[in-house]
């Protein structure tokens, strides 16, 4: 979508998004006081006509604007909006559901493959802050569950000697972006702890699938922290007008296997990004844009 005809949608979303005044001083305030679990679900949401679920992107047509503009009302709460070049061809909004073609793949849209507990885009210097995630239809099976562990809850359960660790060992961190493809494993000289940020409420990144230790210690203390992860996680099931709000910079977040059938039934996501930085990010990088090319240092 061109960036005009996204501003003016972006625009029409804050004046009619749909959310209630109760919703949105739900959202700041996640935004400004967060919560443990670290993330926020608002329930059973209007969001209009919804087409049979496409069967491949070619065929994705909606024209009914309502969940869109729901989605982006709730991003432009927490932040502003962005995309990745790599992610959708650098749409805002994104739309995931099962693809034949992508059966195997353990991308977004997939959906007979576990995904691991993850940060999302771990390894990029512009890391969105929060992750949303609107249920346009659910699984026909409600087999599909959404997995959060929040850096509150993992830290209740580290001991004090792994926070310490965490806080000093450096990772490289591989980015999952290819020219052609996702889901390759690149090194980019990613270089960063697992805990960043004020050492007494830290932030949490990790993706086990593209990280390499440095030392044994260092890939045991991943697998104890996965295992703690996995421990702690909140299962969400989402269905058709719930609204998912991630705080990526405090959580994991992985998804089960469900099934397809190709039918038009199929599970129907939206997501969006937010950034509580985008002026940072514009004066580091010279450039002003909500699509993002992969950076690795800022
Ligand atoms: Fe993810």
């Amino acid at each position: 979508m061109p960036t005009r005809q996204f501003d003016q949608l972006l625009s029409a979303s804050i004046r009619h998004g749909g959310l209630t005044q109760a919703q949105m001083a739900q959202l700041l305030e996640f935004k400004l006081f967060g919560n443990p679990k670290g993330f926020l679900l608002l329930e059973e949401l209007a969001i209009g006509d919804v087409p049979p679920t496409p069967a491949s992107r070619a065929d994705l047509s909606k024209p009914d604007d309502t969940s869109e503009r729901l989605l982006l009302q709730a991003t432009a709460l927490l932040g502003e909006p962005i995309g990745y070049v790599q992610e959708s061809g650098g749409c805002i909004v994104n739309n995931f559901f099962p693809q034949q073609t992508q059966s195997r793949a353990a991308t977004s849209d997939s959906f007979d493959t576990e995904l691991d507990l993850h940060t999302e885009n771990a390894f990029h210097a512009v890391q969105p802050d929060y992750l949303l995630l609107l249920c346009l239809r659910q699984d026909p099976a409600a087999e599909a569950i959404t997995y959060i562990a929040s850096a509150e809850r993992i830290l209740e359960r580290m001991t004090y000697q792994d926070q310490l660790f965490f806080l000093n060992e450096p990772y490289n961190f591989l980015s999952d972006y290819g020219a052609s493809e996702k889901n390759q494993r690149i090194d980019i000289n990613k270089h960063q702890t697992v805990l960043y940020g004020d050492p007494d409420a830290p932030f949490i990144r990790f993706d086990p699938q593209f990280m390499v230790a440095y030392s044994d210690r260092a890939q045991h203390a991943l697998e104890r922290l996965r295992g703690i992860a996995w421990d702690v996680v909140e299962p969400v099931r989402m269905r058709k007008g719930d609204l998912l709000v991630i705080d990526n910079r405090r959580t994991a977040h992985a998804r089960s296997p469900f099934t397809a059938n190709f039918d038009g039934c199929d599970r129907w996501m939206q997501r969006t990004f937010a950034t509580s930085n985008l002026r940072f990010y514009t004066e580091r990088l010279g450039k002003q844009s909500r699509i993002f090319e992969l950076v690795t240092e800022l």
